[in-house]
């Protein structure tokens, strides 16, 4: 008999970008194909290539390859911690009774987010099935490895690889948000948990970068076909020696358009010490 790959259950989430067919895992030929012959090989990490051709704008699509190592080597040092922490609270808040739930993650970059929840999640009793996908193979590749039991795709969130009405939670964390997409992907009655940033999210930062820093707008924005549930705020204070400064500079917009003397200030610090905050806002999908 062929080995199931534990990855079994979330590889059930995922559908065909080319005619948005079942896919099903051939797991001698390590193949994803649909009922219509489309065929998807599986990376050595175990991922697959599901951006369509046509969507291919870039040969290289995504987040670069240095911002998402500079991304995990800061994640994997721990100050966000506590946001994922909270974050796996609000998926196990929200999680179907009785049955694994069924997780995307939308934009997973390199995949710790969705790790840390799919370990509380098991350590509780039940572990999800976990899709995650990104428009970039760097930050897949890394999601891939991190947690094997999930199903991890290059793929786009404005034409998502994800079977209809598959997802009781979505995590969108600080990557493109596709409302269409986001519903037609959650089942009625689930929940897209989205992240955005609390008024005075790495301030400290911005003080050394700008001349006159603003904090962020902070508003509970309505969407069609989604009902508000809720936000939770997580803040904390954190201090950041100089040799991660760089990595958490270059995972923020700033890095792109902040001017050379703010760049050179930040580089000359010995450490920061900044507030940071993460807002969880809870939409669940109309019934
Ligand atoms: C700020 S990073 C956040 C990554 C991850 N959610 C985290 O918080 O660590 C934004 C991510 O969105 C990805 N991205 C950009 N456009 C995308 C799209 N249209 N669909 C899916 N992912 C996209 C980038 O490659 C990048 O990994
Ligand atoms: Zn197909």
């Amino acid at each position: 008999m062929t080995p199931q790959p534990q990855n079994a259950a979330a590889l059930a989430g995922l559908r065909c970008p080319v005619c948005a067919g079942a896919l099903s895992l051939n797991p001698a030929a390590r193949v994803l194909r649909c009922p219509a012959g489309h065929s998807f090989d599986l990376a050595r990490e175990g991922y697959a290539n599901l951006l369509a051709i046509n969507r291919r704008h870039a040969a290289d699509p995504g987040d670069s390859k240095e911002m998402v190592q500079a991304r995990h080597r800061f994640l994997e040092a721990g100050y966000y911690r506590p946001f994922m922490v909270a974050l796996a609270g609000l998926c196990k808040q929200y999680a179907p009774t009785g049955r694994p739930a069924h997780l995307v993650d939308a934009g997973c970059g390199e995949g710790s987010y969705a790790a840390a929840v799919y370990v509380a999640l098991a350590a509780a009793g039940t572990p999800p099935a976990v899709v995650g996908f990104d428009l970039s193979r760097q930050a897949v590749r890394l999601a891939a490895k991190r947690l094997p039991a999930g199903a991890f795709c290059v793929g786009g969130s404005f034409a998502a690889p994800v079977r209809d009405g598959w997802a009781d939670i979505l995590l969108n964390i600080f990557s493109p948000f596709a409302g269409d997409e986001f519903l037609r992907m959650l089942r009625p009655g689930g929940v897209l948990l989205y992240a955005v940033p609390t008024a005075r999210h790495l301030f400290g930062l911005k003080q050394v970068l700008y001349a006159t820093p603003y904090e962020n707008p902070e508003r509970d924005t309505l969407y069609k076909g989604f009902t508000l549930l809720g936000g939770t705020s997580i803040t904390d204070t954190v201090c950041i020696p100089a040799g991660q400064l760089q990595d958490l500079f270059a995972m923020t917009p700033y890095y792109w358009k902040t001017p050379a003397d703010g760049a050179a200030r930040l580089a000359a610090l010995p450490a920061l010490q900044t507030e940071i905050g993460f807002r969880f806002l809870a939409y669940q999908k109309q019934e």
